[in-house]
């Protein structure tokens, strides 16, 4: 098996290699560096060409990379122009999966039904800030109305559930399975541009980069998740039961209907408030979510 690890820094990405080599040594498969800066969509395109290259086959792909902004004003921006959070998180991993859904769809065509997946890291940060009954607006996606940092990156994550949930439903006949999923709180260097109170909660209450890892190895493995009922996977694996369809398209944007993201409760075995104890909270009814084409 190859592993193609997809990142920025390839001094960090080499030394995750050696650390994962070092922790397998009798593992067979194989982890290659792969060039990319979700910054810049040039290298998006130039990483996928690269990937297409190489090989025929693709089974899975993580859009794990994610950036955490800070408030700084103005906001941060891609090379090519679009707010930092937004252009990272959203329209960065929209062009990859776009231009791997090719090898993608093919690779279904040749495997076990439900084996190919596409899981989008979206988070729990959606579910607190999303836009009340829309989800996101796409009125303002260039903030020119200022929104704190953490609004933007909530915003952002509302859009990479937005997108799992559109792949799904755009490429189901294709065989590919897609689902956005919530890792869960976890110590990591997400954080980096936070403040220190919540830097500190982060260490204090989040989980092992581990765990949360979980999640994404669920969503991309497990028997459980199948076309038409993958719409959110919770932390640590917990699976969230399959909602009537949740979005639509109209006029070229997304819309959501009836759609709820269901409860993470600890009765549920969640580790957030569920919507009833925070009041239900609609994402959408005929609110525009994010505009795909
Ligand atoms: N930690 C949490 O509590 C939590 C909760 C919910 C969702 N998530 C999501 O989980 C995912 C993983 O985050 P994490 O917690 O593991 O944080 P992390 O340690 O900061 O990892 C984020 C990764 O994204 C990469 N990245 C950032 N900007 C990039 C860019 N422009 N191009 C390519 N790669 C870029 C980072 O690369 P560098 O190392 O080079 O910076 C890093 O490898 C993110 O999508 C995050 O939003 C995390």
């Amino acid at each position: 098996m190859q592993v193609y690890v997809a990142a920025r820094s390839e001094e960090k990405a080499q030394k995750t290699i050696v650390a994962i080599q070092n922790a397998a040594p009798a593992s067979t498969g194989s982890l290659i560096f792969l060039h990319i800066d979700q910054a810049d969509l040039n290298t998006v395109k130039a990483a996928a060409q690269s990937f297409l290259a190489q090989e025929q086959k693709l089974d899975c792909l993580f859009n794990n990379a994610g950036v955490k902004v800070g408030d700084m004003v103005p906001p941060p921006k891609t090379v090519q122009g679009y707010e930092l959070s937004i252009g990272v998180n959203c329209v960065a991993a929209f062009l990859f999966a776009k231009l791997l859904t090719p090898i993608l769809a093919a690779t279904a065509s040749s495997q076990p039904p439900n084996t190919v997946r596409v899981v989008w890291l979206s988070s729990f940060a959606m579910e607190m800030y999303a836009h009340k009954a829309i989800g996101i607006s796409t009125d303002n996606l260039d903030f020119h109305e200022p929104a704190s940092g953490d609004i933007r990156y909530s915003l952002s994550k509302a859009g990479v559930w937005a997108l799992g949930v559109e792949y799904a439903r755009r490429h189901q006949a294709d065989g590919i399975v897609s689902v956005p999923i919530n890792p869960g709180n976890g110590k990591s260097e997400l954080f980096r541009h936070s403040s220190p109170l919540v830097k500190l909660l982060a260490i204090l209450l989040g989980s092992s980069p581990t765990k949360c890892a979980y999640t994404e190895l669920y969503a991309a493995f497990s028997p459980d998740v199948a076309i038409g009922n993958a719409d959110w996977s919770l932390s640590w694996g917990k699976y969230q039961p399959h909602k009537p369809p949740s979005m639509t398209e109209r006029d070229g944007k997304l819309t959501s209907h009836s759609c709820s993201m269901g409860s993470s409760s600890p009765a549920s075995g969640g580790s957030y408030p569920s919507h009833r104890a925070r009041g239900r909270r609609g994402y959408g009814r005929h609110g525009q979510v994010l505009g795909m084409e």
